[in-house]
């Protein structure tokens, strides 16, 4: 099973409770970072520290090596495309770390299912992430909200 070794890992060192996690997220009209907020609100509950970090914000670059994981989001634009700002941080990165979660927001009406949240697709794929990235259309409110909590459920059953 792919990245067995990771989950193993966790559970022969750290416990749950013991672990950091860092979120990353760009978002320009707030979607992304509303889920990014509920992701963060899920987290705190289980484990020791949770860094939001916003691309876009003024904070100097993080240490995403004194994480053990990682989660990050991104809205897709432009036919699919990934954000700039998204790909500079990538690039600024400059390494895969292991245990990478992706989710996104997007809207359908942009090019519908073929290019809707492709973003968190191609970032998921690129990261080699454990689990498939989570999709919100525009917010995470409704059944959507639920689909967050599930999602957030998998990655914590996954780093456990
Ligand atoms: C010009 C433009 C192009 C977009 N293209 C896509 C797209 O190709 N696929 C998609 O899923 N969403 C697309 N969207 C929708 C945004 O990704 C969506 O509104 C997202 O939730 C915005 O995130 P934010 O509120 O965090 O900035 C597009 C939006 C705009 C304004």
């Amino acid at each position: 099973m792919t990245g067995l070794n990771i989950k193993t890992k966790h559970s022969n060192d750290r416990a749950l409770s013991s672990l950091s996690v860092i979120i990353v997220y760009v978002s320009i009209s707030g979607n992304t970072r509303e889920v990014a907020q509920m992701l963060a609100e899920e987290l705190e509950r289980h484990v020791e520290r949770v860094k939001l970090y916003n691309i876009l914000g003024n904070e100097p670059f993080p240490d995403v090596q004194a994480y053990d994981a990682m989660l990050i989001g991104s809205y897709t634009w432009d036919n699919g495309q990934t954000p700039f700002d998204v790909k500079d941080f990538v690039a600024d990165l400059g390494y895969k770390p292991e245990n990478v979660f992706v989710f996104g927001t997007g809207d359908t009406q942009f090019g519908g299912d073929d290019t809707f949240c492709l973003a968190a697709e191609k970032l998921a794929t690129f990261y080699h992430s454990p689990l498939p990235p989570l999709k919100v259309e525009q917010s995470p409110r409704g059944e959507q909200e639920q689909e967050v909590v599930n999602w957030m459920k998998g990655v914590l059953t996954w780093l456990s």
